[in-house]
């Protein structure tokens, strides 16, 4: 369960980025984040990430909650949430079971573990064969299906994607929406696009900002520009 009630985030020079949004997130539940350029999209992932403050209001994530005072659980968060962004950000000197591996190392996960989740993750993106190859040998759908499961592997429940097909052709973009849709069976998404044939196409809730204000939420799809 997330929860953001009234929140804002004000840049010192005035700029608000968000306008006291409110929503609530169930568990395993698909949202599409849509709305025009800087309409406050990815503020509301980095604020789940804590990556940046909000000035008011607050957001709780299952028992954690963040407000504007000193949120303290940073580790433990960013250990719940698994994120993909548009370009990728893929270890370029890493193969793809380090890649995929290393936030599992970091957590303290043994060998045996790591790779059990390293190598189920690959398989249900779909390159379990690409496994010992390094980033520069695959195409822009490969790496980005890496990045999927570098976001799932950990136990992570939680899954914010920023416009994951923006650097996609057509049919690679559909072949990864396949494994989101696979993924929303046992994950809470949070999905930011410009895309609105997915949206159009693969319908679940959307929740539409602009200006950083919450100015839709509609529990079954569909999206104009
Ligand atoms: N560091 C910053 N300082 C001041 N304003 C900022 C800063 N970062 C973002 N903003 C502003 O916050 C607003 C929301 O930006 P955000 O990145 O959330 O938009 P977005 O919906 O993700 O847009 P896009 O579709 O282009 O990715 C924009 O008006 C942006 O200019
Ligand atoms: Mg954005």
């Amino acid at each position: 369960m997330i929860s953001f009630q009234n929140v804002s985030v004000r840049y010192p020079l005035g700029n608000i980025a968000l306008d006291s949004v409110s929503f609530d997130v169930e568990d395993q539940e698909f949202i599409y984040l849509v709305g025009p350029s800087g309409a406050g999209k990815t503020t509301i992932l980095r604020l789940l990430l804590n990556d940046i403050q909000l000035t008011e209001g607050s957001i709780l994530i299952e028992d954690m909650e963040i407000t504007p005072k000193k949120f303290k659980q940073v580790a433990e968060l960013r250990q719940r949430i698994g994120v993909v962004f548009q370009d990728f950000k893929i270890l370029p000197d890493d193969n793809v079971y380090e890649n995929v591996a290393l936030s599992m190392r970091i957590k303290g996960f043994n060998e045996g573990e790591t790779k059990k989740q390293v190598e189920e993750a690959l398989e249900l993106t779909g390159i379990a064969d690409k496994m010992y190859q390094f980033p520069s040998q695959l195409s822009a759908g490969e790496l980005q299906r890496v990045a999927i499961a570098r976001a799932v592997v950990g136990d992570r429940k939680i899954i914010l994607a920023d416009e994951p097909t923006g650097n996609l052709d057509p049919k690679t973009t559909w072949e990864v929406m396949k494994i989101f849709k696979e993924l929303e069976k046992t994950k809470t998404i949070l999905f930011a696009t410009h895309n609105t044939d997915i949206v159009n196409s693969m319908k679940r809730r959307v929740i539409i900002l602009k200006n950083g204000k919450l100015v839709k939420d509609k529990k079954k799809g569909g999206y104009e520009l």
